[in-house]
């Protein structure tokens, strides 16, 4: 079962027996946007984590109809629904971790940074009412386009006088998922045993997945077949959003990602060592204020920023220059926002 599969995957990492649903603190996780296509198999999921003690479901429609039915599972979370902006800040009380799928999607055609002037606004009101209601909370951020949406949550959280960089995250998780599940297949090794650090941004270019430095290594890749491993994974969306023909994005794929990563981060807030993932965060790795790479999670939020690894290829090198420009305008982008709006 996912359960039992979420159970081992917290079994393999070291002193997680302490954790065990018995034993383990009580974390409230919310989840904004939760009736969406994202939002509804990640509160499934969320409910089947035995981390988790409360969930508190929250949309502008919807909500009651999902809480009740998650609600069912006979699993530890104790699920609330709350619907509309005056349930808000009910939702939000108490929150260790806030996940955050509100927003629109992309249709065939669109870019990420399409979204943009309608997921800016859902952003900034949501991010206001953390900033209020659970200002420690440890935010994940999954509203595209994560490039700017991360930059306006910062800014929100400034003016509130609540930012604490070690605790905004944008969930690029998905990059990583994709990467790792198309290298497995290229390279004809076992899924399991592969890892690829996915750095930068979570865009077109902007994503650049670190295959010289995946595990389990190969040595039978082709510079070619690595050159179509980068493009696969930086368009996987566009792949699904084109195969959904204008039914949306990735829902299910990005439920999975996300639970993976709010699991992360109720790890490091317990104090299980040695989490990481890579994530879009507050960073000092390249020249830009944001970008994304290896990430230890801890007691507050990120542990360390770990940076690129130990090399990059000459490919991946130019990558990352090529990349810098456009990564560097969203983040200029969502800053403008926050402070024009
Ligand atoms: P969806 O349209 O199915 O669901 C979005 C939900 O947000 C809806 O239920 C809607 O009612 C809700 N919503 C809208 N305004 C809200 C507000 N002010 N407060 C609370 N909820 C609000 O969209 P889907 O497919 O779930 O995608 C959600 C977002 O996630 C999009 O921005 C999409 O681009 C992004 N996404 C991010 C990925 C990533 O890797 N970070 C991957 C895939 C999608």
């Amino acid at each position: 079962s996912i359960e039992s599969a979420l159970r081992r995957r917290g079994a393999a990492s070291s002193n997680c027996r302490l954790f065990s649903s018995d034993s383990a603190p009580e974390r409230k996780v919310a989840i904004l946007g939760a009736a969406g296509g994202i939002g509804q198999p990640l509160a499934l999921l969320m409910k089947l984590n035995p981390l988790v003690s409360n969930l508190a479901l929250y949309d502008i429609a919807g909500t009651p109809g999902v809480a009740a039915d998650v609600g069912h599972i006979n699993t530890r979370a104790q699920v609330a629904g709350y619907v509309g902006e005056e349930q808000l800040g009910k939702a939000l009380e108490g929150s260790d971790v806030v996940i955050i799928p509100a927003g629109v999607p992309r249709k065939p055609g669109m870019t990420r940074d399409d979204l943009f002037n309608i997921n800016a606004g859902i952003v900034k009101s949501l991010c206001t009412a953390i900033a209020k209601y659970c200002p420690s909370a440890v935010v994940n951020m999954i509203s595209n386009p994560v490039n700017s949406t991360v930059p306006i949550a910062s800014e929100v959280f400034k003016k509130g006088g609540t930012y604490d960089e070690k605790k905004l995250f944008g969930v690029t998780t998905l990059d990583v998922v994709r990467a790792k599940t198309f290298y497995a297949g290229k390279a004809k090794v076992p899924v399991a045993d592969v890892n690829v650090p996915v750095v930068g941004g979570h865009a077109g270019i902007t994503i650049l997945p670190l295959f010289s430095q995946a595990t389990h290594a190969s040595n039978d890749l082709a510079s070619e077949d690595i050159k179509a491993l980068t493009k696969r994974t930086q368009d996987g969306g566009t792949e699904v959003v084109e195969a959904k023909a204008g039914k949306g994005s990735a829902t299910l794929s990005m439920a999975y990602a996300g639970a993976i990563f709010a699991d992360a981060c109720l790890k490091g807030l317990n104090g299980v060592p040695d989490i990481v993932e890579c994530s879009f965060v507050q960073s000092s790795i390249t020249e830009l204020p944001f970008f994304s790479s290896k990430v230890r999670l801890g007691k507050n939020g990120v542990d360390q920023v770990l940076g690129l690894g130990p090399s990059l290829s000459d490919y991946e090198k130019e990558g990352l220059e090529n990349l810098k420009p456009e990564l560097k305008a969203s983040i200029e982008k969502g800053i403008k926002f926050a402070k024009d709006n």
